[in-house]
């Protein structure tokens, strides 16, 4: 029996949104496009003035996707979608506390609201044998909000920030009713190991902990590597840089990502190893996102200060920094291009660019990865160049061991990155959390879950059958 997967989402790739960035999409979308089968539910990206009423969501179908898309209203993406889910639960997950916005925790109603709200719209559309499989921090407790209006069926949840230490999570007011949230899923999956233990200290109850398991997500490599092979060779996205060697760095503009600390690093790799002022270059691609919340404003002033300092202290002007947001097919050949990538996030519940950067690069093209502890990649990617997260000098001193690197380990280096992540990609990260979450005993039909205590690992338990859903 195959089930139809619906997946559901705050940020949906609908057609003519433009640009999506971030992990959830650029993991998703290939495999839900393959699938044809697939349903794609969440907000349309478009606002209304007044209320929202509650009616049928938005139907479109493209490129094998079947999204279900649904307005919200000014008031909404403010207090669900800034408020809350920007102001308090994304610094919350990332261990920020200082970041989270005392003033927004109130907007905890408007978050549960829409919540509730998507539920209503998707219940309707829903069969009995489809498997729900729900996304991230916005929608914790839409499995909730399904449960309470009869919906029996089997329901995913995927967390793909960070989860934070049970005192962090115990900081927020609401933390103890978001963990009880948890109680509606059958599977609820996150990044890593680290992520599952303190996932499990918060939840209270044994049976829900029981039914968390990290499912590592990741990119397809081959589709990425196409992107590279489509770009004009006479036209480098990175410009013909005076330099030997060309660092970069692209993201989201995000507090989380460590983008001024990184600039910092560089200049304190120039101001200590002289030959490089002439020998790189940095190049510091920087999408805006969420610009309606204030601490990313103030985000984008200290990346442009920190990059000013360093072009004023060095006359070389070592540095270029582009705030405009930049496709796929674009930030592949860039990343081909690059010697080396730094990636020097805070905290990261995985971060794709660092697998991006391990696709594109081989042996015969290696390239260096500076990378920061924090980042759920640093799990798998051992042969990055890993440094404590926030250490300037450390991250410095990667840097410059990423100039003077010698050619031998540089190949090696990168032929072992580049077998990490086409040894598992976002195709056997979505099988394997499908094919769990269609086998595991759902929790709303029995008293005890099914699953072995403690749960066995990816590894452990071999490879799962087939399923719909996946590379056809
Ligand atoms: O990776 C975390 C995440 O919130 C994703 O859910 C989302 O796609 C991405 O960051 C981009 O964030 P936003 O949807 O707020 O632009």
């Amino acid at each position: 029996m195959s089930n139809r997967l619906v997946v559901v989402s705050n940020r949906v790739p609908a057609p003519g949104e433009g640009i999506s960035p971030g992990g959830l999409v650029s993991a998703l979308l290939p495999s839900l496009e393959a699938s044809g089968t697939s349903v794609w539910f969440g907000w349309s990206g478009d606002t209304t003035a007044g209320p929202c009423q509650d009616r049928p969501p938005r139907r479109v179908r493209a490129r094998g996707v079947e999204y279900a898309l649904v307005d919200l209203s000014e008031a909404e993406v403010r207090g669900y979608y800034e408020e809350y889910g920007n102001r308090v639960l994304w610094p919350l997950m990332h261990g920020l506390t200082a970041h989270v916005a005392d003033e927004a925790v109130a907007a905890y109603v408007s978050y549960r609201q829409v919540n509730a709200r998507f539920a209503r719209a998707l219940l309707p559309l829903l069969r009995p044998d489809d498997l729900v499989w729900v996304h991230d921090y916005h929608l914790i407790p839409l499995g909730e909000e399904l449960r309470a209006l009869g919906w029996s069926g089997r329901t995913g949840y995927f967390h793909h920030t960070p989860v934070p230490p049970a005192e962090v999570w115990s900081s927020l007011p609401q933390g103890a009713l978001l963990a009880d949230a948890f109680s509606a899923y059958d599977l609820i999956g996150v990044q890593t190991e680290r992520d599952r233990n303190n996932l499990g200290d918060i939840l209270l109850d044994a049976d829900v902990a029981a039914r968390v398991a990290a499912y590592p997500i990741s990119i397809d490599p081959e589709r990425f590597r196409e992107f590279t092979a489509a770009a004009a060779a006479d036209t480098p996205p990175l410009g013909l840089p005076d330099a030997s060697m060309l660092f970069f760095g692209v993201e989201r503009l995000d507090y989380t990502k460590g983008i001024p600390d990184r600039l910092e690093a560089y200049e304190h790799a120039l101001a200590t190893s002289p030959e490089m002022r002439d020998g790189t270059r940095f190049v510091q691609w920087a999408a805006p996102s969420r610009t309606g919340v204030p601490e990313y404003q103030d985000e984008r002033d200290a990346v442009e200060a920190a990059a000013q300092r360093v072009n004023v202290r060095f006359p070389e002007h070592p540095l270029t920094i582009d705030f405009d947001p930049h496709p796929p097919e674009v930030v592949a050949p860039a990343l081909e291009q690059a010697d080396v990538c730094v990636v020097s996030s805070v905290t990261d519940g995985m971060n794709l660019v660092a697998k991006e950067f391990a696709a594109v690069h081989s042996a015969e093209n290696p390239g260096v990865l500076v990378m920061s502890d924090m980042c759920g990649a640093a799990e798998e990617l051992t042969d990055a160049l890993i440094f404590p997260a926030r250490d300037i000098r450390a991250m410095s001193a990667a840097m410059r061991w990423a100039y003077y690197m010698p050619e031998h380990e540089r190949r090696g280096r990168a032929a072992r990155l580049r077998a990490v992540v086409d040894g598992h990609t976002s195709w056997d990260w979505l099988r394997e959390f499908v094919t769990d979450l269609r086998e595991v005993m759902p929790r709303t039909r029995a008293p005890e879950p099914r699953l072995v205590h403690p749960r066995p690992t990816r590894h452990e338990r071999g490879t799962p059958p087939p399923i719909e859903v996946g590379r056809p």
